[in-house]
């Protein structure tokens, strides 16, 4: 079953999600539909409770090893920093620069209930930071310049007008 992917625009991605408490079926179930979303979502890495419209601090991710569930997490630390091409699930169709830490140490639950702490680099250890941001009510145009941050509303409007378009 693939949920619904929040839109920018749609307030509830700008709210802070609140910690899971207990992860119990439903908790489980959701995950395994997450998963199934992000696959069904050619070419995408993330996917954060947030944006399928659950306030819950989890988020899904697959770099090409299987899809992953990951359970109130927080970066505890981090070192390095790079510039990213970066795009979203819930910014459809627009790229944007912005700044990551290189390298960053997560820790959080895995979906068995293990508490564990993972050291990412590189292209994981920005999907970690997209991810939690999302947890924050943070999205991409949030962490660019700017003349960026116009230029990516600019182009995705100009989608937004061309897909409505071309659906009616
Ligand atoms: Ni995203």
């Amino acid at each position: 079953m693939n949920l619904e992917i929040r839109k920018l625009g749609d307030l509830l991605l700008r709210e802070r999600s609140r910690e899971v408490e207990e992860i119990d079926v439903e908790i489980k179930g959701l995950i395994d539909a997450m998963g199934e979303t992000l696959h069904s979502s050619p070419g995408r890495v993330g996917l954060a409770a947030a944006q399928v419209g659950v306030l819950k601090r989890l988020f899904v991710y697959d770099v090409g090893h299987g899809v992953r569930g990951v359970v109130n997490p927080s970066i505890i630390d981090s070192e390095g920093e790079k510039e990213c091409e970066e795009g979203c699930l819930s910014v459809p169709g627009v790229f944007v620069s912005l700044p990551r830490y290189e390298r960053i140490k997560m820790r959080c639950e895995t979906p068995s209930g293990h508490n564990i702490v993972i050291e990412a680099q590189g292209f994981l250890a920005q999907v970690f930071q997209h991810e939690c941001d999302h947890l924050d009510g943070l999205l991409i145009i949030d962490r660019c310049d700017e003349e960026e941050r116009r230029r990516a509303l600019e182009e995705y409007q100009d989608l937004e007008l061309q897909r409505e378009q071309s659906s009616a």
